[in-house]
C-alpha cells in the first residue's frame, strides 16, 4: 500500500505472520527498511525510487527467509550495514571467536564484511556451533569451520582448508581469550603454574601461532589483529592473570610486527575498552569497571563492537599500510587520564 501518493517519500507496509515490514522510498533513490519497527537497512546509492524499493525489497525477503530457517531468532541489529564503498572488496580473511552475537569478534566480522570482505569464520564446538552458524550465514560466509585451540590439528586444519580454497589470506582476527576461574579471581601471586600456562597458551601463543600459519599464505602480505586490554599496562582490579597475558601479547604483536614486515604483513593489537561479553561476565565485578569506563572516559561512552569492528576494519585496508605494531586504544580515550 502506497501511502501519500505524490509525496515526497512514499511508504510501503506488508504483514507477514506476525512480522510488519516497512519499505520508505525517496524519489532521489534513498530509503530504508523497517522490520518490526526497528529500521535494518538503509541505501542512499540508487538511482530512483523503484531501484530503492527494488533493493530494500530484496532485503526484507532475505530478513525473513532467515527469520523462517531461524524462527527462534529474533535479533535485533544482526543485519550486515549497507555500506555504499566495498572498501576491502577482493579481500579474504579469517575471524577466530565469535561465540554470539555480543562477541568483539562478531562486531569486527559485521563490518570487514559490510566492507566487501569474504570471510571464513570458525566456532568454538558443536556448543557454539548453534549460535554461530545462523551468523556465519548472514556473513555468507563460504568457510565455517570448528576450532578449538586445545584440540590437537584443528587450527592446522582451518588453514589448511583456506589453503586449498582460496589459496591465499589477506587478515586473520584472533579474538579469543581464556583464563581458569581460579586463575582470573586470585591474585597473580597466588597463580598456579597450570593457571599460568593455560592462560598464556590460549590467550597468547595461539596468536603467535595463528601468525606462522598465516605467514605463508599472506603473499602478497596482509594484516593480523589480536584483542588486548588496558589492564596489560596498569593494574585493573581483577583483571590479575590475564593482564599478564595481555602484556605478553602485545609484546608478540611487536615482535612478530618487526618480523613480518618485510613481507608487508602488518600486525596490530586491538585495546577495545569494557564491553559486556561472555568472556567479560567471568570477571568479578564487572558493571563496575562499565560505570567508571563511562564516567571518566573523555567521550563518556562506553564502546560498542561495532565501534571497535570499524576501526580494526580501517586497519586492514591499504590506506593504513604504514601502520604496525600498534596497539590501538578504543576506549572512547579512557587510557589517557590519570
Ligand atoms: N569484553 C571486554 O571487555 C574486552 C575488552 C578488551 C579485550 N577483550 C578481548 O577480546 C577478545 C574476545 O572476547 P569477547 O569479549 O568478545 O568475549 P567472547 O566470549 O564473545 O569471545 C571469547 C572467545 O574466545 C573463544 N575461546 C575461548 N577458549 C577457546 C579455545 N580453547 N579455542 C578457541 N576459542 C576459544 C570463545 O569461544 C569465544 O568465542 C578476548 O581476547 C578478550 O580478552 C575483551
Amino acid at each position: 500500500m502506497a501511502v501519500g501518493k505524490g509525496a515526497t517519500v512514499q511508504e510501503f507496509f506488508a504483514s507477514v505472520g506476525k512480522n510488519r515490514l516497512e519499505i520508505e522510498v525517496a524519489p532521489w533513490g534513498e530509503g530504508r527498511l523497517k522490520f518490526n519497527g526497528k529500521q535494518i537497512a538503509r541505501i542512499d546509492d540508487t538511482k530512483d525510487r523503484r531501484q530503492a524499493f527494488r533493493e530494500l525489497k530484496k532485503i526484507a525477503q532475505h530478513c525473513l527467509k532467515e527469520r523462517a530457517v531461524n524462527p527462534q531468532s529474533e535479533r535485533s541489529g544482526t543485519m550486515i550495514p549497507a555500506v555504499k564503498a566495498k572498501l576491502l572488496e577482493g579481500k579474504r580473511g579469517l575471524i577466530v571467536g565469535i561465540a554470539n552475537e555480543n562477541s568483539i569478534a562478531w562486531g569486527c566480522a559485521k563490518a570487514f564484511r559490510a566492507l566487501g570482505a569474504e570471510l571464513a569464520v570458525t566456532y568454538l564446538n558443536d556448543k557454539a556451533k548453534k549460535y554461530v552458524e545462523p551468523l556465519a550465514k548472514e556473513l555468507e560466509a563460504p568457510i565455517l569451520m570448528p576450532l578449538d585451540v586445545n584440540a590437537p590439528g584443528q587450527m592446522e586444519a582451518v588453514f589448511e582448508r583456506i589453503a586449498k580454497d582460496w589459496g591465499e589470506l589477506d587478515f586473520v582476527v584472533h579474538s579469543i581469550a581464556f583464563s581458569p576461574k581460579e586463575a582470573l579471581q586470585g591474585r597473580v601471586t597466588d597463580v598456579t603454574r597450570e593457571g599460568f600456562l593455560t592462560t598464556m597458551d590460549v590467550s597468547c601463543w595461539t596468536f603467535i601461532r595463528m601468525a606462522h600459519l598465516a605467514e605463508p599464505l599472506m603473499k602478497k602480505g596482509g594484516t593480523l589483529f589480536t584483542m588486548s586490554y588496558y589492564g596489560s599496562q596498569m593494574v585493573v582490579k581483577n583483571y590479575n592473570i590475564m593482564g599478564v597475558a595481555k602484556a605478553a601479547l602485545e609484546c608478540a604483536v611487536r615482535y612478530v610486527a618487526a618480523e613480518l614486515g618485510p613481507k608487508g604483513i602488518r600486525v596490530h593489537a586491538i585495546s577495545p575498552g569494557p564491553l559486556a561479553t561472555r568472556a567479560a561476565s567471568g570477571i568479578p565485578e564487572f558493571d563496575e569497571l562499565l560505570d567508571k569506563a563511562k564516567e571518566q572516559a573523555p567521550t563518556r561512552s562506553l564502546v560498542s563492537i561495532d565501534d571497535v569492528g570499524v576501526a580494526t576494519a580501517f586497519l586492514a585496508h591499504d590506506a593504513a599500510r604504514l601502520i604496525t605494531g600498534e596497539t590501538l586504544y578504543i576506549d572512547g580515550g579512557y587510557h589517557i587520564i590519570d
